[in-house]
Formats: C-alpha cells, sequence, structure tokens
C-alpha cells in the first residue's frame, strides 16, 4: 500500500503505474490565489479554473483555490450553488454520478486526481468523506469501523484501529462496552461521531465533511465543532456549512460561493466568489456579493 509521509505521497494505481511525488513541489506561485503565499510543503490542495458538469449543464464554475495542511476550510454559499458538488470533485465522488464530469485542474499533493492512472478508491481512502445524514451500516458499532481497514485488507491490529479511530471521533467513551451492539441504534449525534471515525479509520490526510451538522442538536454540533478543533492537528478538514456562525467559528479560511444566471442556457450556475481567511471574509470581505451574503442581504 502507499505510504503518506510529511513531505510526499504515492498515488498507486494497481493495474497500471504509479504516480510518485517525492514532495510536493506543485506549488506554482501564479497559480495561488493572491491571499497568502502558500509553503510548498503544506499545500494539499491546488484547484485551478475547476469547473463541474452535469450533462451539458455547468453547475459550478471558476475554482481556483489552494488548501493548506492542519487547516480547516469552509465552503458557504446559498443552496445550488455547487458546494457539494466541489466538495465531492476533492475525492473523485462525483464518479459516482453518471452525467458528472470535470475540468480544469485539481491537484493533490503534486498529483493531478483525475489523472486516468490514479485510483479513485485510493483517492478516496486518503481523502475520507462524512456526509450530511449519518449513514451507519446495519453492522455492529466495530464493524462499521473496521470496515475500511478489511476492505484495505488488513486482518491484524483490528481492535487498536477500531479503539483509536472511536478516540479521536469523542465516542469510545460511550460505546466501549457496546462495539458488539448495531450502530443503528446509536443517536443521531453519535452516529455521526461513528461516520468519522468509520472515515479516520483508513487513516486518511483528509476529511471532506458535507453539512455535518445538519441533522443535529446543538449540543451534538458543539460536540462534532469541538472534535474538529481536536483532530485538526492530524487532518486536512474541508466543511460544507449553511450555518455562517459555524463556518466563522470553525474554520481558518472560507469560501463563499454563488450563483448567476448562465445567459447561454438561462440556467443557475455556481461560481467562486471570494475565498480568504475566514476573519476577513466574515469581517471585511473585498466583494459585493459576499456582503451581501453574509449580512443576509442574499441568499
Ligand atoms: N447528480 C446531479 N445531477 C444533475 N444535477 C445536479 C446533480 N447534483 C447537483 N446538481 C445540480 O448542480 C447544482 C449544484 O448542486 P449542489 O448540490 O452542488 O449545490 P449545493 O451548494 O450543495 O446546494 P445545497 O446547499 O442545497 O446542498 C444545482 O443546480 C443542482 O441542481
Ligand atoms: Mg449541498
Amino acid at each position: 500500500m502507499a505510504n503518506t509521509t510529511d513531505t510526499g505521497v504515492s498515488v498507486t494505481d494497481e493495474t497500471t503505474s504509479d504516480i510518485t511525488v517525492e514532495a510536493p513541489t506543485a506549488a506554482a506561485p501564479e497559480a495561488a490565489p493572491a491571499s497568502t503565499p502558500v509553503d510548498p510543503a503544506d499545500l494539499v490542495f491546488d484547484v485551478s479554473d475547476l469547473s463541474v458538469y452535469y450533462g451539458d449543464f455547468r453547475a459550478v464554475r471558476d475554482v481556483n483555490m489552494t488548501v493548506e495542511r492542519n487547516q480547516i476550510t469552509a465552503l458557504i454559499g446559498p443552496s445550488g450553488c455547487g458546494k457539494s458538488t466541489v466538495l465531492r470533485s476533492f475525492n473523485r465522488m462525483n464518479d459516482l454520478i453518471p452525467t458528472a464530469r470535470v475540468t480544469g485542474d485539481l491537484i493533490y499533493r503534486g498529483v493531478d486526481l483525475y489523472d486516468p492512472r490514479v485510483d479513485p478508491v485510493e483517492v478516496r481512502r486518503r481523502i475520507g468523506m462524512v456526509f450530511q445524514k449519518p449513514n451507519p451500516f446495519p453492522k455492529s458499532i466495530y464493524d462499521n469501523v473496521a470496515y475500511g481497514p478489511r476492505i484495505a485488507g488488513q486482518k491484524k491490529g483490528l481492535d487498536e484501529v477500531v479503539e483509536s479511530s472511536l478516540r479521536k471521533a469523542a465516542l469510545w467513551d460511550e460505546v466501549k462496552d457496546r462495539l458488539g451492539d448495531s450502530a443503528i441504534g446509536l443517536s443521531g449525534g453519535q452516529q455521526q461521531r461513528l461516520s468519522i471515525a468509520r472515515a479516520i479509520a483508513t487513516q486518511p490526510e483528509v476529511l471532506l465533511m458535507d453539512e455535518p451538522c445538519s441533522a443535529l442538536d446543538p449540543i451534538a454540533t458543539a460536540r462534532i465543532e469541538e472534535l474538529m478543533a481536536e483532530i485538526k492537528s492530524e487532518y486536512t478538514i474541508l466543511i460544507v456549512t449553511h450555518n455562517m456562525q459555524q463556518a466563522a467559528r470553525v474554520s481558518d479560511r472560507t469560501a463563499f460561493f454563488s450563483v448567476e444566471l448562465d445567459e447561454h442556457n438561462d440556467r443557475r450556475t455556481g461560481l467562486l466568489v471570494e475565498y480568504t481567511d475566514t476573519a476577513k471574509l466574515f469581517s471585511n470581505p473585498d466583494d459585493e456579493r459576499t456582503e451581501n451574503y453574509i449580512t443576509g442581504r442574499f441568499g
């Protein structure tokens, strides 16, 4: 299996050749947004001119952004602006939608994620996803967490992986005496932390979270937010949220997406309007459209 280190990554496609990057040197300064320059060693994603289409419909365009290691990046904007679509493009989840097509460049650790030699299964192991609705498998708590490692062929040390993943997801103390019970019997907040434990169990570098708290009450939401702050030192996190307070509380950088009418086909296409430090985006945005959205005048 390919290794992740601080300095390099190799994305392995077992049927064809390896794509190996000794050091992430893909940080072309001119490709980065105008704000703070990124240290190449910290550059996890470098996205340029990304558009995502469903058939002929361009759902979202003009996505240019870099994502740095151990940062939390929030994606915000009105419904339909393409947040989930963009998030799914970060681990090739859109591949599972037959009409979906991506143009532009999405570079992960110096590797073009959409290179045909890249194995999407390996991508999704390194770049895990947590969905809006907790989605435990109808299996035991233990088997839910052990699922990914087992698929990857791991047989030994599963107890340790399950325990450490549940500890990181701040769920261990609540479930350690009933690991054999069905995960369906957990509360919504516990199920969402289980989903996080399941994603963490494959030792990803990145966690993508699509409105992970939207089905949770304020206490469970606070729990997930605390958890994000705790695990941030080990993971790079991208989170879609409709809750602007949440984006302001948890994230380091925020990307604001909006929608505009496409004159060619009379449909509303999403676009990335502004991407900057969270504190700046919420206090002193550069773009009037961002200002209107965060002050509640639009969306
Ligand atoms: N599987 C799909 N097939 C066709 N069009 C889709 C598909 N998924 C999303 N779209 C369209 O792409 C656009 C962006 O949708 P997306 O779900 O990414 O928006 P969003 O910002 O996540 O919205 P929300 O805040 O409501 O979750 C919308 O116009 C949507 O109708
Ligand atoms: Mg969405």
